[in-house]
């Protein structure tokens, strides 16, 4: 008899012996049901077990999936990272490779225009300054005769010297013709000034020498030859770090930061600041010059190591300031970095490295980057 109902039967009819004998075939089908049923429980027990099982094994083959469905993801994700920085090198590349190939042609036009124009311009400032001379002699000689004007007793010749006088305007001419050789000058030597520096921006000097250098000794007598630049408008801070001494064209070097300080200073309108800093990683040193300038226009960014680009006002600018500086740094293997903000400054980083790689004279990068 199913125990179950041994219990029952045992809590309800005590130990009465059984009626009879049709209630112990009653009995019996009841055990019966009870043992069936247990039977039926056990199957959808062991069944319930198994589909639990079976869920279990497809949760965990869900899990897998999903689990190397983040993996895809994140491969994914990561060879499109690496593919975006593949993009931004190759374009920076290309820049450089542009900016090169401007700068190689614009460096052989340059050399010829410098090479045609030298020449003539030397003549004309020499033949200037002797003019100069042979036209104060002149006036010297003119003011005797002015002196001997009166001991003539010709009439008609002194009406004619004093008509022709007037009519001449001698007297402005005496006036005017000082200022004159001045701004002439002034434009002669302005001239020589672009031509020399389209020279040097062409073959940059050959006879300076490679030698170890201190930067921080160049960069603080630059700022005593800019001084005058410099010292109305803006305070100098400096932030030198500990940098070793580099393998370089000092005087060149110098130029560059000549360059750089001036444009921060020009860029400055009433008053501000100019930061010089400098640090090294790996073996490279950086020199950063910032200021709290007007800013670059976006538009301009990849324009300003071009040679001419200007945004001064005439006879202000030559626009040659930074393409020079960028033939010297690239002489160097060394690079720019520029950031800048309109109206909030600009900052010019010159990359070089500590030792000098020979003969590769190949611009290594002029990046451009502007933050907006
Ligand atoms: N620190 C700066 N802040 C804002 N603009 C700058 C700065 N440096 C350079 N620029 C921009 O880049 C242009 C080109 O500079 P670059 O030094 O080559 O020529 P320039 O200063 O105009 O003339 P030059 O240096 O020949 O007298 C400048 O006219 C100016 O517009
Ligand atoms: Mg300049």
């Amino acid at each position: 008899m199913h125990r179950l109902l041994q219990r029952q039967i045992k809590r309800f009819l005590k130990d009465a012996p059984l009626q009879s004998e049709e209630f112990a075939t009653f009995l019996d089908a009841v055990s019966e049901a009870y043992n069936q049923s247990d039977s039926d429980l056990g199957t959808v027990e062991r069944s319930l077990v198994l589909m639990s099982n079976e869920l279990n094994e497809a949760n965990s083959g869900l899990r897998n999936e999903l689990a190397e469905h983040k993996k895809t993801e994140q491969a994914l994700l990561k060879e499109k990272e690496e593919l975006r920085i593949l993009i931004n090198k190759l374009e920076e590349t290309k820049n450089q490779l542009m900016q090169s190939e401007k700068m190689a042609s614009i460096g052989q036009l340059a050399a010829g225009v410098a090479h045609e124009i030298n020449n003539p311009i030397g003549y004309v400032y020499s033949n200037l300054g002797t003019l100069e001379k042979y036209l104060q002699d002149t006036f010297e000689l003119l003011a005797i005769y002015e002196q001997a004007e009166n001991a003539i007793t010709d009439d008609e010749v002194r009406t004619k010297l004093t008509s022709s006088k007037a009519r001449l305007d001698i007297v402005f001419l005496k006036e005017d013709l000082p200022s004159l050789m001045i701004e002439s000058k002034e434009g002669i030597t302005r001239v020589k000034k672009i031509v020399q520096n389209l020279k040097d921006f062409s073959h940059l000097d050959t006879t300076d020498q490679w030698n170890y250098s201190n930067l921080h000794i160049g960069i603080d007598s630059t700022l005593n030859i800019v001084n005058n630049e410099i010292k109305y408008k803006a305070n100098v801070i400096k932030n030198y770090g500990d940098i070793p001494e580099v393998e370089c064209l000092s005087s060149q070097l110098n130029q560059v930061f000549m360059n750089l300080l001036v444009n921060a200073a020009h860029a400055i309108e009433t008053q501000g600041t100019i930061t010089i800093s400098t640090g090294k990683s790996n073996d490279e040193v950086w020199v950063e010059i910032s200021d709290t300038g007007k800013g670059i226009a976006p538009e301009h960014m990849q324009k300003i190591f071009d040679p001419f680009f200007t945004t001064k006002p005439v006879g202000k600018g030559t626009g040659l300031g930074l393409s020079l500086s960028y033939s010297i740094i690239a002489k160097h293997n060394g690079r720019f970095e520029v950031r800048s903000k309109l109206g909030e400054g600009t900052s010019f980083r010159v990359w070089l490295p500590v030792k000098h790689v020979q003969e590769n004279s190949q611009p290594t990068q002029g990046s451009a980057k502007t933050k907006t």
